[in-house]
Order: C-alpha cells, then sequence, then structure tokens
C-alpha cells in the first residue's frame, strides 16, 4: 500500500482524511505535534478503521527530528500537509508565531523531499482571494492582499510551492483551496475540536446547542447580501477529504505534472442566518442568538466556482447542509458524553 504522509492528521481536516486515505487503499503515516489537536483523536481513528494509524509526534520546524523520520520512513510516496496555525484572529494577534510555523514547516518538508518524485497536497484556502470582484470565484480569479496574517501564510506557501515545481525542488503539487469546512465524519467519532472559545461559526452553533455557550453573535446584519448577514460556502468534512484522495489520484497518473490549484467548496453560497435555521431545522434545537457588531476582517461574501474540480479533479462535494449541520450535533453530542 502506498504510504501518505499525512501532518497534522489529528486535527479537524487531517483526521478525516486519514479516514478516506484507508478507505481508498493508502497508507496514512501521521505526523502532528499535538499544538492543536489532541492525542485522544488516534484512539477515535482506531476505532474507525480497525487499526492504530502510525503516529510520529514532532514539530516539522524541528529539521533534526524531520532528518530522522525521513530516514525512518524512507518510502514514501506522498505528502498531504495540513500542519499550520489557523485561527484568523490569532494570526493578527501574532503574526510573527504563523510566519514562522506555517512557512518554516513548508520549506522544512520541501527542503527534506527535495527532488524525490512523491506527489505533494497542500491545505491552502479561500482566504486567499478576499473579497472576489466577481463570485462564484475560480482558480483563475486574482490573488487579493490577504486580510491576516494567517492568509497571507497561504498565499506565499503557494508561492514557495511554484518556486520549488520550478527549481525541481517538487515535482507535482496541488493546492487545494478549502471554503468553509462543517460537520463531522457519520460514527461522530471525529470532528472539529476548537480548543477555548470557538472562532468559527458551527463549532460556536453547536456549543450553544449543548449549553456550553449562552448564545450565538451574529457578527452583522447590515451587509449587502439577502438577509443582511455573511455569505459563505460550506462544505462538509467528510467530502473536503475525499478531494485529497482525489488529488493524489490525479497526481499518479502520468499527465500529471507541476503545479495546480482546485477549489474546494459546493458551489453555493449560505448566509450566517440560514445556517442558524439549517441547523435548527436538522436538529430540533432552537438556538439563542443576538445580532452585533461586525467582525474586522471578515469579507461580505464568498462561495466557490467549483466547475474546474469537477472537470480535472473528477470530484464534487456530495453532502447538503442538513447532513453538515445533524453530524456537527451529533459530534457535540457525542464529545459531551465522552470528553476526549
Ligand atoms: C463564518 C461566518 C462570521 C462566528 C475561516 C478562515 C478560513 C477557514 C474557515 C481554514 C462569518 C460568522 C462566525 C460567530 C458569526 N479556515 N460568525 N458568529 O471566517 O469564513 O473562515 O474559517 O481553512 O480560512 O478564514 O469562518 O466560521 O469564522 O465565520 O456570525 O460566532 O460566520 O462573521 O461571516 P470564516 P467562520
Amino acid at each position: 500500500m502506498a504510504k501518505i504522509v499525512v501532518t497534522g492528521g489529528l486535527g479537524y481536516i487531517g483526521s478525516h482524511t486519514v479516514v478516506e486515505l484507508v478507505n481508498a487503499g493508502y497508507d496514512p503515516i501521521i505526523i502532528d505535534d499535538l499544538s492543536n489537536s489532541q492525542a485522544g483523536i488516534l484512539d477515535q481513528l482506531t476505532k474507525i478503521i480497525g487499526f492504530k494509524p502510525t503516529f510520529y509526534q514532532f514539530d516539522l520546524c524541528d529539521e533534526k527530528k524531520l532528518k530522522e523520520f525521513t530516514e525512518k520512513e524512507s518510502d514514501i510516496e506522498g505528502i498531504i500537509h495540513f500542519a499550520a496555525f489557523k485561527a484568523v484572529g490569532e494570526s493578527v494577534q501574532k503574526p510573527l508565531k504563523y510566519y514562522h510555523n506555517n512557512l518554516l514547516s513548508l520549506t522544512n518538508l520541501l527542503s527534506a523531499y527535495s527532488g524525490k518524485d512523491i506527489s505533494f497536497v497542500f491545505s491552502s484556502s479561500c482566504t486567499v482571494y478576499g473579497q472576489p470582484d466577481v463570485l462564484p470565484v475560480d482558480e483563475n480569479a486574482p490573488v487579493k492582499p490577504a486580510q491576516s496574517p494567517y492568509g497571507n501564510t497561504k498565499q506565499i506557501a503557494e508561492e514557495i510551492l511554484k518556486d520549488a515545481i520550478a527549481s525541481g525542488d517538487a515535482k507535482k503539487v496541488i493546492a487545494l483551496r478549502y471554503f468553509n469546512p462543517v460537520g463531522a465524519h457519520e460514527t461522530a467519532l471525529i470532528g472539529e475540536l476548537p480548543i477555548g472559545v470557538p472562532q468559527n461559526l458551527v463549532p460556536f452553533i453547536t456549543q450553544t446547542a449543548i449549553g456550553k455557550r449562552n448564545k450565538i453573535t451574529v457578527f452583522g446584519d447590515d451587509y449587502n447580501t439577502k438577509d443582511g448577514s455573511c455569505v459563505r460556502d460550506y462544505i462538509h468534512v467528510v467530502d473536503l477529504a475525499k478531494a485529497h484522495v482525489a488529488a493524489l489520484k490525479l497526481m499518479e497518473s502520468n499527465y500529471f505534472a507541476g503545479y495546480d490549484v482546485f477549489n474546494l467548496g459546493t458551489g453555493n453560497g449560505n448566509t450566517v442566518l440560514e445556517i442558524i435555521i439549517a441547523f435548527e431545522n436538522a436538529t430540533g434545537v432552537k438556538l439563542n442568538y443576538e445580532i452585533g457588531p461586525r467582525r474586522s476582517g471578515d469579507v461580505e461574501q464568498v462561495w466557490g466556482d467549483v466547475t474546474k474540480s469537477a472537470k480535472e479533479l473528477n470530484w464534487k462535494a456530495e453532502l447538503g447542509i442538513d447532513t453538515m449541520m445533524a453530524s456537527a450535533w451529533a459530534w457535540e453530542q457525542y464529545l459531551s458524553k465522552n470528553p476526549l
């Protein structure tokens, strides 16, 4: 079975991707420094896939540890690089922490595998588009000045990857631009595990529904949208995970070489208020929310043109908003009875 390194493999998207890699017959090798994930996810993954995946705990910024890893695991065929800090707000407060971690981990990885004919999948983000001029936004849209150091690290990382292809350090790279990943695995054994107060909308919704938070604040209802609240393209994390397998398959095909980038969204936009209603309808749980001031750094509306992903990545999202909300709720209920 082809060995695929999954950095950040105990994180939210990483863990769901480990499951889909096993389902597709790959052998995932997890690297995670547990700075933004929990070791308990390894046991949860074991329950889902039926065996304990190979796991190495170290920081990719530690070149010595990474060298030891590459000597131990020498027959790697691909890398899926999730490991990065991703809190937009925190990146504004601590930009150097974000530039150091997110960029050094990438350049260390590329150096460690320089010249090797392996597939490299990079976890990018729709944040690189900023507020697009045209919606839905496609992969040829101009990358706009980042709205946060987090978004900037994703833009810079994409440039580093293109330069690595040009120099021959990297041979095959696909950058996947995520829209808004939400939801949880159908077993409710893995899902989003925000540390502290959730920054993102859906975990805040589920924690309010379970009683951990008093109410949700909708950050602004005076935007130029159908109900005044911001629009995003919410995509089920399992659909997102399957796209990483599709990216590996594309790079295994003989005609792929060099660098490419794909949007991972549903192609539909929903407002914050629509998500709140969708959650209530999917779960029967009434949510307590209020309208508050806008959150700085928020773009008004963004959703993806996913034509290229359907045509060239041979992938499209299949799970709807109801399943996203119901699975996120099932996971929150599981967590309340089985704290990790
Ligand atoms: C969604 C909408 C908020 C919380 C970020 C990253 C992006 C990606 C996904 C990594 C916005 C509103 C939120 C709340 C609210 N991360 N909201 N009340 O900011 O679109 O994207 O996470 O890949 O790169 O930028 O996601 O879930 O924080 O916000 O009204 O308590 O919900 O204003 O309109 P965001 P989000």
